[in-house]
């Protein structure tokens, strides 16, 4: 008897057919999203579980299904998951690193200059028919040559952020948990190693690329926020709940900074509704990863975990071994 699966999303339906050539799949193509309780529910008699961020696998779904052993998240970060009580109960957990660095990083420049350059904001105002006639002062927004772009958290997505940088002779500075070797900063555009007050106040463009635990629960708050230059850009494609989104709201609202591009948010798919009012934030709903190539790759990925898993092998990308 094949093992049985959940495949939690709508997710390409070729994958769901390579999955049921292993296992008895009980797949979600409506995408309904499930509620806490219901996840649990669907588990039941389910030894694993193709998830996305929007699954929340905590501890009622972990004991209500004692005969689950692989969560495997369709996505590189895995703040949806409880890995304590996963690996508590025996659960293999994996997700989907290095397929989407180029996708997220080229994403992170399309924030980055839609928001330092207005790209949004002015297209918006020639939608309405306002544009009458050429001005010298007409949305003049911030260059990104020769400025200094502020990389926090420089994993491999930040390194390929920070290699972008060179087509605009930038100079670069990050901070991160521990120092990069000499090599990988070479190869990132030759970012230096600051504190984190210093990258605030010294960058013109920041950049987020931390991922989320609670321990970094609005790092970058208030008091962040006051260090950046009145101009300076702040860009979050990284988790909701890294930014206090209140704070940003009150900081670009009152133009303590710049403008901000944003794929992410507290609660979301739910945001605060006072950022549609700020022509200074650029918005965009979670699709950093979103190309064709790597949101494929990243569900083949999440389908080898799971395969590998539930076969006996040694799951490619482990989080929790
Ligand atoms: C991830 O992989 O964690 C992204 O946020 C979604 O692609």
């Amino acid at each position: 008897m094949k093992p049985k699966i959940l495949v939690a999303r709508a997710i390409f339906p070729d994958v769901i057919a390579r999955l049921s050539q292993y296992f008895e799949v009980e797949s979600n193509q409506e995408d309904k999203v499930f509620s806490e309780d219901e996840l649990a529910i669907r588990l039941q008699g389910k030894q694993g579980i193709f998830a996305t961020l929007s699954e929340r696998i905590g501890s009622k779904q972990i004991q209500s299904n004692p005969q689950l052993k692989a969560v495997c998240n369709m996505a590189v970060g895995y703040n949806n998951i409880d890995i304590e009580a996963a690996t508590r109960a025996g659960i293999a957990v994996t997700n989907t690193p290095d397929v989407l660095n180029e996708t997220t990083a080229d994403f992170a420049w399309a924030l980055l200059m839609s928001a330092a350059r207005r790209v949004t904001e002015s297209e918006r105002w020639l939608r309405e028919g306002k544009w009458e006639k050429w001005r010298y002062d007409s949305f003049l927004g911030m260059d990104l040559h020769g400025s200094t772009l502020g990389v926090l958290g420089m994993g491999r997505i930040g390194q390929a952020i920070a290699r972008r940088s060179m087509g605009f002779n930038m100079r670069v500075i990050y901070h991160n948990r521990s120092r990069l070797s000499q090599n990988l900063e070479d190869n990132a555009n030759h970012a230096q190693y600051v504190g984190k007050e210093e990258l605030f106040k010294q960058a013109d463009h920041v950049v987020l690329t931390v991922p989320y635990s609670s321990q970094l629960h609005h790092i970058v708050g208030r008091a962040e926020l006051a260090l950046m230059k009145k101009t300076a850009t702040l860009v979050n494609i990284a988790r909701g709940g890294i930014v206090d989104d209140q704070a940003l709201i009150q900081a670009l609202k009152e133009r303590r900074i710049g403008a901000a591009g944003l794929d992410v948010f507290e609660n979301e798919p739910a945001f605060y509704p006072e950022f549609l009012d700020l022509p200074n934030a650029v918005l965009t709903p979670h699709i950093a990863s979103a190309s064709e190539r790597t949101r494929r790759a990243m569900a083949d990925c999440a389908a080898d975990n799971l395969i590998a898993i539930l076969t006996g092998q040694t799951a490619p990308n482990p989080v929790n071994s």
